[in-house]
C-alpha cells in the first residue's frame, strides 16, 4: 500500500493560515508555528497552496519563478524548516506545481513578449495568428470570464490564457517546457518534499487545430466560475489526447513513492479514471460534489458512480480555496455541518485520501467579506461567484483578527464568532473540532481492519452504507432516519452527529449521522 492510501490529507491555504510575522499574510514562519495544531488533530499530509515569487494576480497561481520562495510567505530556509518540522511529526508535504500557465511576469514570457518569434521563450506559451477579421483566432473563453486570447500589436499574434490575461498558458507541445518541469519537480523532491498538486491537470494540452468549442448542454459535464463558461461543450480545450503522457514522464522520472494527486476538474468519474489508469497520476480529487447544490439522494449517487468507475485513487474533498465552504453549501449552521459530518463518515472510509480544507476540522460557514474589501480577481468580476468567503484567515482566538495576525489581514472579513475558533474548540470535548479530531483518530484505530474491497451494502436513498473488510460505514445523508441491515456479529464503534438505535441486525441511525461498525468476529 503507498503511503497516501492509508493518509487523511488537509489542504493548507497559505496567505490565510497563520502569520508569523505580523505583516497580515500567511507565511511559513506561521505554518511551522502551527504544526503541532495539525499533528493532533491527526492528519497524515499537509498540501500547501502556491509559495513561489508571483505577482499575486491569482494570489500564486501565476508563477513568477518556480523554484523560489516569495519573500512574502518567507525565505528558502524557512521552506526548509517547514519540510524538516513536518517530518520531525511525520506529517508529509504536498506542494502545488501550476504548469497549466505562469505568471505573465515570468522570464520565460518577458523574454517571448520581447523577443517575439525570434525569442528561444517564444514557442513556450501558445500563441495564434488572428482571425481574418482580425479578432480572436477561436471562440475559446477564459474560465474567469472573457476571451481565453489576448492581442500582442507588436507581434500581431494572440497568446492563449485559460485564467487571467496575466496567466498565459504554457505550450505542452514544447519538449523544453516539459523538460523544465521534470526539472523543477527534481528540484523540489531533492529538498524533501513528499508529492504535488497539480494545477489544472485536466488542460495542458489543447486542440492540435484550435478548433472552435461547440455550444452545448448546460450539463456538459465541465464545472465552471462564470455562467458563459459553461455554454460551451469543452471538448476542445480541456481533457486532450497526450495529456495524460505529460503524467506518465513525471511518474517514470519521480518514481513511484511522489505522490501526484491531479485537480483534474471534470465533474463526471469517466474521463478522470484515464489519468490514473493510463496518466499514472497516484490521485485525483473527486470534483462532483463541489459545485452542487445540497441533495442527499444526488450526493450519495454520485459517491457511488465515482467508486464504481474507479476503485481507488479518488481523493475525496468537500471543498477548497476555490468554492463555497462546504457547510454552507450544504444549508449552513447546525444542519449544514451534520451533513458534512456524515459525508466525512463516508469519506473517512472509502478508498483513498479524503483531504480537509483548512477550517473544515472548525465546521465553518463561509466568511463574511464586504463587497468593497473583494481581492479575488473572480469576485471583481462577479461578486457572486467570488472565492473571497471561502479564504478568510483562520480563526486561531477570540483575540484580535482571531489571532491570524496582529495586522489587519490581507483579506479583510468580519470577525468569527468564539466558538468558531480554535481557541474555544479545543477546550470542549463536544465541539466540532473534537468530533472531527474523534472521527479521524477511529479511523486510524480502524485502519488495520479497513483492508480489502469495497462492498456496498443494501441502503434507502441518500444514504451510503459500505464495508471493508471487517469494518463498515453507514452515512445517513437524508433529513429522516434511516435503517441498515447487518449479519450477527456486526457492533458499534463510533457515531457522529446523532444517535444509533439497534433492534438485532438493524442498525437506524437518526437524520444526518455517520456511524463506524466492526466485525467483533475479527476479534
Ligand atoms: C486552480 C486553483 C485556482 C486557480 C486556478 C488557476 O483551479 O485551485 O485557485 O485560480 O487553478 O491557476
Amino acid at each position: 500500500m503507498s503511503w497516501w492510501e492509508d493518509a487523511v490529507g488537509y489542504e493548507v491555504y497559505l496567505r490565510s493560515f497563520a502569520d508569523g510575522d505580523d505583516d497580515g499574510i500567511g507565511d511559513f514562519a506561521g505554518l511551522i508555528g502551527k504544526l503541532d495544531y495539525l499533528d493532533e488533530l491527526g492528519i497524515d499530509i499537509v498540501w500547501i497552496t502556491p509559495f513561489y515569487p508571483s505577482p499575486q494576480a491569482d494570489f500564486g497561481y501565476d508563477v513568477a519563478d518556480y523554484r523560489g520562495v516569495d519573500a512574502m510567505y518567507g525565505t528558502m530556509d524557512d521552506l526548509d524548516r517547514f519540510v524538516s518540522a513536518a517530518h520531525e511529526r511525520d506529517l508529509r508535504v504536498v506542494i502545488d506545481v501550476v504548469p497549466n500557465h505562469s505568471s505573465s511576469e515570468h522570464p520565460f514570457f518577458r523574454s517571448a513578449l520581447e523577443g517575439g518569434p525570434g525569442s528561444p521563450h517564444w514557442d513556450f506559451y501558445v500563441w495564434r495568428d488572428p482571425a481574418p477579421d482580425g479578432g480572436p483566432p477561436n471562440n475559446w473563453l477564459s474560465f474567469f470570464g472573457g476571451p481565453a486570447w489576448t492581442y500582442v500589436p507588436k507581434w500581431d499574434r494572440y497568446y492563449m490564457h485559460l485564467f487571467l490575461p496575466e496567466q498565459p498558458d504554457f505550450n505542452w507541445q514544447s519538449r523544453a517546457v516539459a523538460d523544465y518541469f521534470v526539472e523543477t519537480l527534481r528540484f523540489w523532491v531533492a529538498k524533501g518534499v513528499d508529492g504535488f498538486r497539480i494545477d489544472v491537470a485536466h488542460a495542458l494540452v489543447e486542440d492540435s487545430r484550435f478548433r472552435d468549442n461547440p455550444i452545448g448542454e448546460s450539463e456538459a459535464g465541465t464545472v465552471a466560475v462564470g455562467g458563459e463558461f459553461d455554454v460551451f461543450e469543452h471538448v476542445h480545450d480541456y481533457d486532450q489526447p497526450g495529456v495524460t503522457d505529460i503524467y506518465r514522464r513525471w511518474k517514470e522520472e519521480l518514481g513511484p513513492h511522489v505522490l501526484l494527486l491531479g485537480e483534474v476538474y471534470l465533474t463526471e468519474p469517466e474521463p478522470v479514471v484515464r489519468y490514473i489508469a493510463e496518466g499514472h497520476l497516484d490521485e485525483a480529487f473527486y470534483f462532483g460534489l463541489n459545485r452542487i447544490s445540497w441533495d442527499a439522494v444526488e450526493f450519495a449517487k454520485r459517491v457511488r458512480a465515482a467508486c464504481d468507475a474507479m476503485s481507488r485513487g479518488w481523493s475525496w474533498v468537500q471543498g477548497s480555496h476555490d468554492e463555497s465552504r462546504a457547510v454552507t453549501r450544504f444549508g449552513g449552521g447546525q444542519h449544514g455541518w451534520e451533513r458534512a459530518m456524515a459525508l466525512w463518515v463516508a469519506m473517512m472510509g472509502l478508498p483513498g485520501t479524503p483531504f480537509l480544507y483548512q477550517g473544515d476540522e472548525l465546521g465553518l460557514d463561509d466568511g463574511h467579506v464586504a463587497i468593497e474589501d473583494i481581492a479575488d480577481p473572480v469576485g471583481l468580476e462577479d461578486p457572486e461567484a467570488g472565492r473571497d468567503p471561502c479564504r478568510t484567515p483562520m480563526p486561531w482566538t477570540t483575540g484580535v483578527h482571531n489571532g491570524f495576525s496582529s495586522s489587519q489581514p490581507w483579506l479583510r472579513s468580519a470577525r468569527r464568532r468564539p466558538e468558531e475558533t480554535v481557541e474555544v474548540q479545543m477546550g470542549d470535548p463536544e465541539s466540532r473540532l473534537s468530533r472531527m479530531k474523534e472521527l479521524i483518530r477511529v479511523r486510524r484505530a480502524t485502519s488495520e481492519l479497513r483492508s480489502g474491497e469495497l462492498r456496498w451494502l443494501e441502503s434507502p436513498p441518500g444514504t451510503l452504507a459500505f464495508s471493508r473488510g471487517d469494518v463498515a460505514h453507514i452515512a445517513n445523508l437524508t433529513d429522516d432516519a434511516a435503517t441498515v441491515g447487518f449479519e450477527e456479529g456486526w457492533d458499534m464503534v463510533h457515531v457522529v452527529g446523532g444517535r444509533v438505535t439497534r433492534v438485532g441486525g438493524q442498525f437506524t441511525l437518526s437524520p444526518r449521522c455517520g456511524a463506524i461498525l466492526k466485525r467483533s468476529t475479527a476479534n
